[in-house]
């Protein structure tokens, strides 16, 4: 191979751009329980990245229980990749399991479910925009988006001693 095609980019990355972020051992899904957010009993997430200019996040969610875990309606799309366990939703036949990915567009409104005999769910969740709690016939009860998510791991991260800045490490 030529040194031409060997080559690093030469150039001058674009003004404004962004740092990269890299998470080692991102799948070392038992590591640093400290990083764990609790967001209700028996059920945290681990942030990877949080975007308050893009209105999005990427996220482990960690359910140690089974049953109901949230009603909630997206106005924005959702890409999974369950790592472990296995869970679905009231509203579809198919059911996540490990090693698959599900695609949870826009406007749409599910209840998840954490099976009896599933020790613990971890999913790798992509969640742009916010997405609304409701009750069975759809009325807001609260909502969650990429601020409810820096906020929560601010508070979490003060209260260990990590030191709530801990957070700007995901931040992008
Ligand atoms: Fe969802």
């Amino acid at each position: 191979m030529s040194t031409e095609a060997l080559a690093p980019f030469r150039g001058r990355q674009p003004f404004a751009m962004v740092s990269d972020l890299v998470v080692p051992g991102a799948l070392d899904l038992d590591a640093d329980d400290r990083l764990w957010v609790p967001q209700a009993p028996d059920v945290a997430f681990r942030p990877l990245l949080l975007s308050p200019s893009q209105g999005y996040f990427v996220n482990l969610l960690r359910v140690r229980r089974s049953g109901v875990l949230s009603r909630h309606r997206h106005a924005g799309p959702v890409h999974s990749f369950t790592l472990r366990g296995r869970w679905h939703y009231l509203e579809h036949d198919w059911e996540a399991t490990e090693g698959g990915y599900a695609f949870e567009p826009p406007g749409e409104t599910h209840t998840l479910v954490v099976p009896d005999g599933v020790a613990e769910m971890i999913t790798l969740f992509h969640v742009t925009g916010s997405y609304v709690y409701v009750d069975p016939d759809g009325r807001a009860t609260g909502y969650e988006d990429v601020f409810t998510k820096i906020e929560n791991a601010r508070r979490h991260y003060a209260e260990i001693g990590l030191g709530a800045e801990r957070v700007e490490e995901f931040l992008r």
